[in-house]
């Protein structure tokens, strides 16, 4: 949460997200495009929920459906309100579609782009700030902006002799000379609700677009007597708007680079190469962590400390523990790995699986919904679903569990201090008992007893092993 002073009035926020966005060649809302893995307006509405509005409300149109639901799974319907602007008639037009909003509300409201994703919540609150405090009562309007050294496409902001506002000028409506002004207009604003309202009833679609600009109200409530503040922000990339591919890959870049430097100066974490680690600003990293080049890590992630993650690994919404190693091409998704443990080369974990401390998942091993217990070891071509695998047990090479019997999935479990024999089919449901072993190329249909050694096809019991004595029979028991 971001505090300012606001004794005042109350605070809403308006966020506008109904074009479609032409310049992005796009059959998907620009506003859903993704920035760091979240779609851009993901990034707007958290920013915004910072500030503790009253409600945030959303102007949608284009894909209105999927645009809210991406909001409430943002911020949750309690804080979301939305406005649906029928035909994208200008910015000026979706403020206005919220008329029926706040119209009468006493009110200090905030317009934020939908497609302007990097702003902080602490720059909104300077704003605010200066935007209730201007002059000792407060502005009609205060505007965002920022100096530019390639202002091209925003529309910039004109200023009288006297250095005050004047107007903002689109790009496309722009002489030559005001087109060398680098101070532009970010597309976020604080308003004095009321005078918004009253003001938009004003605005023409006289321009090169034939819309009703929102940027044409402040010269309209200016001309009527009122205040007119800028806050002019240093930081040029917070503003950066997105209206095509080119720019939300410039973005991305920044993004990242401003990540992995974060995690290396303040958390120590080590890159061979941070230009090719895609690292989600969501993701946690220890201390003394290695990553080499071409690694992904999505999303909500952690990673211990002292961990090593290797080339061409994907990591999205897991959980790391300490002193981890994870071998080349490794894909591990929605999952948790123990610490000390060992992943790859070329494994795969997914669907919530689990491999607890001191456990190793090897050379092309698939791991489903799986949990592999304490130091036990899955090291060669194997796929494990739906199974649950107890500690200090053996799953040899080749090793497959059926858990699919072409309608439903069922259950696998193996006990502690199991030998798995090489290419096992386990014919799930079925349990495989403590101390158990299997010989290699069992097909195992039935329930294992602990301590006993079952082989063939389908496998039967052969012989009962010593308590804790499986390694008797290893998993490479040939019969
Ligand atoms: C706008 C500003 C420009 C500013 C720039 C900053 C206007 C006229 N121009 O230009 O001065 O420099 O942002 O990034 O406001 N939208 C609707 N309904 C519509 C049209 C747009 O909801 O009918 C939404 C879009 O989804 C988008 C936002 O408003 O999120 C801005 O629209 P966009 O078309 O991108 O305006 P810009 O050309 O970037
Ligand atoms: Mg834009």
């Amino acid at each position: 949460m971001v505090a300012f002073e606001n004794e005042h009035k109350p605070l809403d926020v308006l966020v506008l997200a109904a074009g479609l966005g032409t310049r992005m060649r796009s059959n998907i809302a620009k506003v859903l495009h993704r920035l760091d893995g979240r779609p851009l307006i993901n990034h707007v509405c958290r920013t915004a929920a910072a500030l503790a509005p009253q409600k945030i409300y959303v102007v949608v149109g284009y894909q209105g459906e999927d645009v809210e639901k991406a909001v409430l799974e943002e911020v949750g319907a309690e804080h979301a309100e939305f406005v649906v602007q029928k035909e994208q008639l200008g910015t000026g037009d979706a403020v206005n579609s919220a008329r029926e909003f706040f119209k009468d509300r006493d009110s200090t409201l905030l317009v934020l782009s939908g497609d302007v994703p990097m702003i902080r919540p602490e720059t909104l609150a300077q704003l605010l700030q200066l935007h209730l405090g201007h002059r000792g009562k407060g502005a009609a309007c205060t505007i965002l902006t920022v100096k530019l050294s390639d202002p091209t496409g925003y529309g910039r902001i004109i200023r009288d002799d006297g250095g005050r506002f004047e107007k903002i000028v689109e790009q496309r409506d722009a002489t030559e000379k005001e087109r060398d002004i680098p101070e532009i207009n970010a597309g976020i604003y604080c308003f004095d609700t009321r005078k918004l309202f009253e003001t938009l009833t004003h605005v023409q679609n006289h321009n090169d677009q034939g819309e009703y600009y929102l940027t044409d109200v402040p010269a309209l409530i200016r001309a009527a007597g009122d205040d007119v503040a800028i806050y002019q922000h240093n930081d040029p990339h917070e503003i950066d708007g997105i209206n095509n591919r080119a720019q939300l890959a410039d973005l991305e870049n920044l993004l990242r680079r401003r990540t992995n430097t974060k995690l290396m100066l303040d958390y120590g974490v080590s890159f061979i190469d941070p230009r090719t680690a895609y690292i989600s600003e969501r993701t946690n990293i220890g201390r003394d962590t290695v990553i080499y080049p071409n690694v992904t890590i999505e999303g909500e992630s952690t990673i211990g400390d002292g961990c090593t993650i290797r080339s061409g690994t994907r990591i999205t919404n897991s959980q790391i523990g300490h002193g981890v190693e994870i071998l080349d091409n490794s894909v591990i998704v929605d999952s948790t790995v123990g610490g000390q443990c060992t992943v790859g080369p070329m494994a795969h974990l997914r669907g919530h699986s689990v491999i607890e401390e001191d456990s190793k998942v090897g050379n092309f091993v698939e791991l489903k919904k799986t949990k592999l217990g304490r130091k036990s070891k899955a090291n060669h071509l194997t796929y494990l679903g739906d199974a649950t695998i107890g500690e200090e047990t053996n799953i040899g090479a080749g090793t497959i569990t059926c858990n699919y019997d072409g309608k439903q999935k069922h259950p696998t479990e193996i006990g502690n201090n199991v030998k798995i024999g090489s290419d096992t089919m386990l014919v799930a449901p079925v349990k495989v008992g403590d101390g158990a072993a299997t010989g290699a190329g069992s097909v195992v249909t039935k329930d294992v007893y602990p301590n006993t050694l079952v082989a063939g096809v389908p496998a039967k019991k052969i012989k009962d092993l010593a308590v804790n004595d499986a390694d008797a029979a290893s998993g490479e028991t040939r019969l």
